[in-house]
């Protein structure tokens, strides 16, 4: 496995949000979507903790799908389900099916993962791995925030 294929621990992906990854389409997958970067050559996934593993879906929504699930600050999670803050969708964070909400019985976009030597690997073929966190948006200005400090 290519070492450039690790995203990071598992022990750092939480079981009660979501972390955000950016990927790379390099298959046949849809991009026209909300997770879409600002160049369209990126995309964003989220991760989340199981009991027995991690589960990896694109960040957007099956309602509306270019809202994104996962604005960048983890995604609400609520008894094992992941929430789309925009209409109150919950996907089962397992196999990323909508239980409830205006898109219920559709399936996030998994994307595949597996855990090896403690750290997640991507092993889906049809993306690369570009680093951790968001990817650059259009509409978010890159560059350094000012916390609440002013620093
Ligand atoms: S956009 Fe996610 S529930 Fe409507």
């Amino acid at each position: 496995m290519d070492e450039d294929r690790r995203m990071l621990p598992a022990a750092d992906v939480p079981a009660d949000g979501t972390v955000l990854v950016t990927l790379r389409p390099v298959g046949d997958v849809s991009v026209e979507t909300g997770d879409r970067g600002a160049d369209g050559d990126e995309l964003e996934a989220m991760l989340i903790a199981l009991a027995d593993g991690i589960a990896c879906y694109r960040n957007y929504c099956q309602h509306w799908t270019d809202v994104r699930i996962d604005s960048g600050d983890g995604a609400a999670v609520r008894n094992g389900e992941i929430l789309c803050e925009k209409h109150g969708a919950y996907f089962e964070s397992g196999t990323g099916v909508c239980t409830f909400g205006p898109c219920e019985g559709a399936v996030l976009d998994a994307v595949e993962v597996a855990v090896r030597d403690g750290d997640v690997v991507l092993s889906d073929p049809d993306y690369a791995f570009v680093r951790l966190g968001p990817a650059e948006r259009p509409d978010v200005e890159g560059g350094s925030r000012i916390d609440f400090t002013g620093s």
